[in-house]
């Protein structure tokens, strides 16, 4: 776990919390990706216990709420994306932690039948201790969700329309950014390989059930391209998914 990278991320985030109100939240997995209602990934989450890791304003957990979990658990770095969560489950009941998901807070253990995370897991600064985390608090049999940006996104770069690739995928180091939305927040956000992702989990003991390179969503599905040089763009997107996911499955 990397204290400083923490402090200095949380920091940032409690800053650009608002941007995120209701962004990255199911049913979507990710910018111009299909979403869970095309997908349909989750198992029937009536009366199941479900945790959200990195759970943001708390949107997730309101969708998953509607779908009849019947008990809701957030984690999150964040005191602000926290606060905001309080408001969106209001009346919900919702047991919310904000503390990074590298740390035991005491969230109980063999306890959940759906573990999801929806643009959270690769802030993490350490991804064994935290897969072996999550894993500890699910009952076996059950089902861990996750959605990140594909590993292989950050390189792809748009030049009046044209893709190319840039840096390196092999370098599984760390990159900081000084500003963040715009604003003075320097985050800095670990570099790892689609294969460390599936690795790390198979080391913790999951099984991986599917991967999802997702196409484009419906919603997006038109010849309207956007040529733009944008990070997220629908010309990128049509070309190569901004987001993987992942569902593994702790074993009986
Ligand atoms: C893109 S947002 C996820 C939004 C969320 N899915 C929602 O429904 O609102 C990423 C979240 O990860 C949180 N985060 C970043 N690093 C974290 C860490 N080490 N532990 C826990 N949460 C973290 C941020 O505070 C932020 O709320």
């Amino acid at each position: 776990m990397r204290i400083e990278m923490l402090e200095q991320n949380k920091k940032s985030w409690n800053k650009v919390a608002h941007h995120f109100n209701g962004k990255d939240a199911l049913p979507s997995y990710g910018p111009y990706t299909q979403t869970e209602e095309e997908l349909r990934l989750f198992d029937d989450v009536e009366d199941k216990k479900v945790l959200d890791i990195g759970c943001g304003s708390g949107h997730s957990l309101r969708y998953l709420a509607e779908k009849g979990a019947g008990e809701l658990w957030g984690v999150d770095l964040s005191s602000a994306q926290i606060d905001t969560a309080k408001r969106t489950l209001e009346g919900l009941n919702a047991n919310l932690h904000c503390a990074p998901m590298e740390v035991d807070v005491g969230i109980p253990k063999d306890y959940f039948d759906v573990v999801c995370s929806i643009y959270a897991i690769g802030w993490t600064t350490d991804l064994p201790t935290t897969y072996n985390m999550i894993h500890s608090y699910m009952k076996p049999g059950g089902s861990f969700i996750f959605s990140w940006d594909h590993p292989l996104y950050p390189f792809l770069k748009s030049e009046n329309g044209t893709l190319t690739f840039a840096g390196s995928y092999q370098d599984e180091g760390t990159t900081t950014y000084r500003h963040f939305k715009g604003e003075d927040a320097p985050v800095s956000i670990p570099n790892r390989k689609l294969a460390t992702y599936v690795n790390e989990l198979i080391k913790a003991g999951f099984v991986i059930e599917s991967i999802v390179e997702s196409d484009v969503s419906a919603a997006f599905d038109s010849d309207d391209e956007d040529v733009s040089d944008r990070y997220y763009s629908l010309h990128k997107a049509k070309r190569f998914p901004t987001t993987m996911i992942i569902k593994a499955r702790k074993p009986f």
